[in-house]
């Protein structure tokens, strides 16, 4: 599909979406399923083959079937009533604006948005997305997969400060902070404490602190707010553009 013709009446509508997108996910308290959304719409992206990425193809039933994805059709819908709105907005740009604005409205950091992505239906593989069951060689494989570096690997799971898993969807269960719709540090200050009452540590979640790489960053992050919002603001941009700039 072509890419979206971004003049200032474009614009005018990704503002407005926007603002709903602010008032709907204060209302549903959905912003964790919208970032898990734009999440898993871009992280399929394959550096090598220019393939996957922020493209809105998981609006695809093939693509949302897949067992990562257990759950997000919920989001799709919900991003269906915004599309109803504004016809003219491209699904891959829908869903990168619902993540931002997921972290924006919950108290983290603004992450940069340009619009103008493509839409496409092109199904990537199954198994693009992390196995949370797996440690920091296969975090490293899918992330670099990516072009993402270590930095943002650790920087990006700090988005597990949102939301909860569920027994049914991942087989998993349970938030990994005792406030999950309070975008802040407390997914490293917890990482750091090893498993705590109630909360949630995958195996995915503890490499972070068992490698050498990974670890210097849980410790800044955990310390300092500020230092994890920045990193944080890049790499979500980064994640949220890939594949956007070569054509
Ligand atoms: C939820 C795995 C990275 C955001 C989950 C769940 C799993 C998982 C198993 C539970 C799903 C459910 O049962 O509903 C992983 C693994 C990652 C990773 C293995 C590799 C590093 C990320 C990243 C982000 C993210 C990079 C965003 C920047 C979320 C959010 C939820 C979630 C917000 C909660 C969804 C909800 O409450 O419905 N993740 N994730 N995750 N993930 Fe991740």
């Amino acid at each position: 599909m072509p890419a979206p013709v971004v003049d200032e009446a474009y614009k005018k509508a990704v503002e407005k979406a926007r603002r709903d997108l602010r008032a709907f996910i204060a209302e549903k308290n959905c912003a964790p399923i919208m970032l898990r959304l734009a999440w898993h719409d871009a992280g399929t992206y394959d550096v090598n083959t220019k393939t996957g990425g922020p493209n809105g193809s998981i609006r695809s039933e093939r693509e949302y079937t897949h067992g990562a994805n257990a759950g997000l059709k919920i989001a799709i819908d919900f991003c269906e009533q915004i599309k109803a709105k504004y016809p003219n907005i491209t699904y891959a740009d829908l869903y990168q604006l619902a993540g931002v604005v997921a972290v924006e409205v919950t108290g983290g950091p603004t992450v940069d948005f340009v619009p103008g992505r493509k839409d496409s239906v092109a199904t990537p593989p199954e198994g693009r997305l992390p196995d949370a069951n797996k440690g920091s060689r296969h975090l490293r494989d899918i992330f670099y997969r990516m072009g993402l570096s270590d930095k943002d690997i650790v920087a990006l799971s700090g988005g597990h400060t949102l939301g909860r898993a569920h027994k049914e969807r991942s087989g998993f269960e349970g938030p990994w902070t005792y406030q999950p719709l309070k975008f802040d540090n407390s997914y490293f200050q917890e990482l750091l404490k090893g498993k705590s009452e109630g909360l949630l540590l995958l195996p995915s979640d503890r490499c972070l602190v068992e490698d050498p790489v990974f670890r210097p960053y849980v410790e800044l992050y955990a310390k300092d707010e500020d230092a994890f919002f920045k990193d944080y603001a890049e790499s979500h941009k980064k994640l949220s553009e890939l594949g956007c700039k070569e054509t």
